[in-house]
């Protein structure tokens, strides 16, 4: 029997992209483990899943987010990111308008505070962890003036995020698991409701108040709605972000050239943020199931079949990106599918691309070179989002 492709062998997780590449290859759609999931790696194929939305659901995969072992609703299961249209349109509407280019101009001086203080600190120390030291704390900190949650709380972040992310692939003897899951529901509801709760007494110039503020054609969000989303938001905007930042110290290290250049030239940050992105996205995958039997480039998919959209294989593909395994700082044309493509694409991309042009201005004028210092890399064990656990580095002063 031919043995299919596991994404979460340990040395597909390594450097899954030959695997990918002779996926796309030889078997561009294929069931692949875990699970017998159909993956889809040609960049062509991986847009048309996306943006066939009747052909393929986001809202089926609400049910492994709101397992009965729960004891109680997972709200981000009410997530925006959990529906199809015409629910999901409303709603992004009624998000959009908080999550505008004018809240992100004001959040700009802010985050570089906070950027120049860690980067400081890092150049003291030389030897760093830059998961810990750099690339964790800048989204994290972002997120929880968002969130409104208290700084203290930071630190809860990761596992909180790590547990949400868990609920989707507990498997039936997960017992520790789930117990863990279900205590971080539990207490993320506990701080979010009470921020919901200061914040419905009285209204401040935050991101939370404008969630309960905003009304399209007299419609407002609903408590499960705005508590869905505060939960995505942990979820979908630290670890990918963080991932982003730790994948560009990856570069630096790779390619010693790029520091020196983005200094002499910032104006050049913006392209290196895309070609990071492309090379090594931080979203490596987003996942659909068939609303009906549907033949994509040849292949019957069952109806109820699960899709595995391979981002991180759709910008390798040698069709739209010329010498796709190169880091091309230079590099136009195809746009990367990272931030996902069509009705759900990222509603933080501005956010994330503002957090990562900041955090790396400030890294290039202090930092000349930038050198890893392990051999092995221990990778996020997830199918859809990739990065290191740590990164330990060492920090040559400019
Ligand atoms: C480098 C960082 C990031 C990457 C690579 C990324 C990637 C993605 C991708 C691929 C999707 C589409 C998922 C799908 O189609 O199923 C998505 C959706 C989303 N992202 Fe991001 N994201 C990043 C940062 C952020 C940040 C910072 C936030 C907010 C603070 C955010 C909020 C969201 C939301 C709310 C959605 C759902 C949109 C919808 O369903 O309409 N993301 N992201």
């Amino acid at each position: 029997m031919n043995s299919r492709l596991n994404l979460l062998a340990p040395e597909v997780r390594d450097n899954p992209h030959p695997y990918l590449a002779e996926l796309r290859r030889s078997a561009p759609i294929v069931q692949v483990d875990p699970g017998g999931i159909w993956a889809v790696t040609r960049y062509d194929d991986a847009q048309y899943v996306l943006k066939s939305t009747q052909l393929f659901s986001s809202e089926a995969l609400r049910m492994a987010m709101d397992p009965d072992w729960l004891g109680r609703p997972n709200p981000i299961a009410e997530s925006i990111i959990f529906l199809d249209p015409p629910k999901h349109g409303r709603l992004r509407t009624l998000i959009s308008r908080a999550f505008t280019p004018a809240t992100l101009t004001q959040l700009e001086p802010r985050i570089r505070a906070v950027a120049e203080g860690l980067a400081d600190r890092m150049m003291e120390e030389r030897k760093v962890d830059f998961v810990d030291g750099f690339a964790m704390p800048i989204p994290a900190t972002v997120i929880s003036w968002f969130l409104g949650l208290d700084p203290s709380l930071r630190r809860h972040f990761k596992r909180w995020s790590n547990d949400i992310a868990a609920i989707g692939g507990a498997l039936p003897g997960d017992t520790e698991l789930m117990e863990q899951c279900r205590r971080t529901v539990e207490e993320m509801e506990q701080y979010l409701q009470g921020v919901l709760a200061d914040r419905r007494k009285t209204l401040g110039d935050d991101m939370v108040s404008d969630l309960i503020r905003v009304r399209v054609d007299g419609e407002s969000l609903t408590d499960r709605e705005l508590m869905g989303f505060l939960f995505l938001l942990l979820v979908s905007g630290l670890e990918t972000t963080a991932n982003l930042l730790s994948q560009s110290a990856r570069m630096f290290a790779m390619y010693p050239e790029l520091l020196p250049r983005l200094r002499e030239n910032r104006a050049l940050i913006p392209r290196f943020i895309e070609e990071t992105l492309r090379v090594e996205p931080t979203a490596v995958a987003t996942l659909r199931t068939c609303t009906q039997d549907v033949t994509v480039a040849g292949v019957n998919l069952p109806q109820g079949s699960m899709v595995l959209v391979s981002l991180a294989s759709a910008a390798r593909d040698e069709k739209h990106f010329p010498d796709a395994d190169r880091f091309i700082l230079e590099r136009e044309g195809t746009p990367s599918l990272s931030f996902g493509h069509g009705s759900h694409f990222c509603l933080g991309s501005m956010l994330a691309r503002l957090e990562a042009r900041v955090a790396l201005e400030e890294l290039v004028s202090r930092v000349d070179r930038l050198e890893l210092r392990t051999e092995r890399i221990e990778w996020t064990p997830s199918l859809t989002v990739r990065g290191p656990q740590s990164l330990p580095v060492e920090l040559y002063p400019v």
